[in-house]
């Protein structure tokens, strides 16, 4: 069970009871441009109200957090004539002063963590774990992305020609930025995504996950109060059409993207036709799934190794893109290694993430659900693949599966990676035996996947660590660990491949790529 490890009773009480005052509300969403609400829109002179979608909670279909009102085309096009028009006064501001407004929308995140966590809770079906470590996260990337504004604002590269006249290379924004955020970070990864850009003097049209528009429009309404002029940032809410409507635009100098592989390689054929037949050569960040792997080897800990694979691939419902996928167990240890799975599942808590015991919550959707539960049921038709453990709802959850999107935590025993058929993005974990001599082979079919994101060994002998490292693809490594949970400017996180284009979110090069280096003459 890995539960809150917030224990200290006389913390935790007005904590969680803080919490729990905003869990009841209900929150709207609505795309704002230019500082204004958007309930509607003109069309052929006429005014038209927007669709509009009430908002369930994923654990309780009965619980309605709110109701979202969906942008369209026309919308997405006003969004991006905003911020084009909004950018040279942003961009005009200087360095220090977009830094003291991300770490003031850092402040405010602190102050509203209670409204935050409740959001986290109802909208994206989050423990309470969980939504502590995205409050979290969403700060570090504030703060982070802060100090590198101010970094890069002194990094001053002088040359001489030989006649000795100076010039000078400086970094500068680039233009107005896409920033399209997924469900499973709602609140880390949406403002990591906005506050990068707007950190590189960029403007934005943010377009986050239609599943969680309500943490999506209430974060932004607190970026507006940091000092985030309207101009600088609008906010579009909407599904992929609006999505496709803002990459299709003309005058864009880049697209932020985190979500599924399939929707970065629509975007990357969508910007090149663009460009084509405009001329323009806008930057694609994409961070995108894994097929991530841990192996073991028979040094090492088996109670260790268990419990790290069953964090990383049943902590957040498995929807994280580092996720624990496969876990290769030496063929020596697999019998022991097994068992001791199938008892650390069997103390699993699935159900109400509300309660501060759960350790799996549900899957964010209906879709997600379906596709989850169609894996699950392929691989028990599948006769080279074994069902090792599925842990029940837990009786005290009080929760109807009809009335709400769970799915089992799984483990499934398979004797290849290829049976597994790319990415399930939710708890389940395959189980792959090895034999020590076939290391190398296992490594090159990890890669054969084409993802690269995370890795984690298990072993004690340094060799071996080393030997898989140089020989693995991917991202981000850990070892004798969890493979989940990259903290920001200490593991900057971003895979290779099928997995991303890099930069990596949280290091020293995120900023930098969202700038442009202009060489311009010094007067002597
Ligand atoms: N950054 C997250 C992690 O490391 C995944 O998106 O788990």
């Amino acid at each position: 069970s890995f539960g809150p490890n917030i224990f200290v009773e006389s913390q935790w009480i007005p904590f969680k009871a803080a919490i729990d005052t905003h869990i009841h509300k209900t929150w709207s969403a609505t795309s704002v441009v230019n500082g204004k609400a958007i309930n509607d829109n003109m069309v052929d002179g006429d005014t038209h109200q927007l669709d509009k979608q009430a908002v369930r909670a994923p654990w309780n279909h009965e619980v309605i957090a709110g109701e979202v009102v969906y942008a369209n085309a026309t919308i997405a096009q006003q969004a991006i004539a905003a911020v084009v028009a909004g950018q040279e006064t942003w961009q005009a501001v200087t360095a220090t002063k977009r830094a003291a407004i991300l770490r003031k929308i850092a402040d405010l995140y602190e102050e509203n963590y209670a409204e935050l966590m409740a959001l986290c809770q109802v909208e994206a079906g989050k423990t309470l774990q969980d939504s502590i470590d995205e409050i979290k996260e969403a700060v570090d990337f504030c703060r982070f992305y802060a100090d590198e504004a101010e970094r890069l604002d002194d990094v001053i590269y002088e040359f001489t020609d030989l006649a000795g006249k100076p010039s000078r290379q400086v970094y500068k924004a680039r233009g107005s930025f896409i920033c399209i955020s997924p469900w499973n970070f709602p609140l880390a990864i949406y403002t990591g995504q906005v506050v990068a850009a707007l950190a590189a003097g960029n403007t934005v049209v943010a377009k986050p996950a239609e599943q969680t528009s309500l943490i999506a429009h209430f974060a932004a309404q607190l970026m507006y109060q940091a000092g985030v002029p309207v101009e600088a940032l609008q906010l579009v809410i909407g599904a992929g059409d609006v999505g496709a409507a803002l990459t299709a635009a003309d005058n864009i100098a880049g697209v932020i993207f985190t979500g599924s592989t399939q929707t970065a390689q629509r975007i990357n054929q969508s910007l090149n036709a663009h460009a084509q037949a405009s001329g323009e050569l806008p930057v694609f960040i994409a961070e995108t799934g894994g097929q991530n792997a841990m192996i073991m080897d028979s040094t090492a800990l088996p109670e260790q190794v268990v419990r790290d694979a069953v964090l990383s691939a049943f902590g957040s419902a498995g929807q994280r893109c580092s996720a624990c996928r496969i876990l290769c167990v030496q063929e020596e240890m697999a019998d022991d290694l097994i068992e001791l799975l199938q008892g650390n599942m069997a103390e699993l808590i699935v159900g109400n993430p509300l309660y501060a015991t759960t350790d799996v919550g549900p899957v964010i959707d209906i879709d997600a659900k379906r596709g989850l539960e169609a894996h699950i049921e392929r691989m028990r038709a599948e006769p080279t693949a074994t069902i090792l453990a599925q842990t029940p709802m837990s009786d005290s959850s009080e929760i109807s599966q009809d009335q709400a999107t769970f799915v089992l935590p799984t483990a499934i025993e398979v004797k290849s990676i290829d049976v597994i058929g790319g990415e399930h993005f939710g708890p389940i974990l395959h189980v792959l035996r090895y034999e020590a001599r076939d290391l190398n082979k296992l490594i090159d079919a990890i890669n054969a996947t084409g993802f690269g994101l995370t890795l984690g060994i298990h072993s004690r002998i340094e060799n071996t660590v080393e030997h898989i490292e140089r020989r693995a693809f991917v991202g981000n490594t850990y070892i004798n660990r969890n493979q989940i949970g990259a903290v920001v400017n200490v593991q900057p996180f971003g895979g290779c491949g099928l997995s991303g284009t890099g930069p990596k979110a949280g290091g020293p090069h995120y900023v930098a790529r969202l700038m442009t280096l202009t060489t311009e003459p010094l007067a002597a």
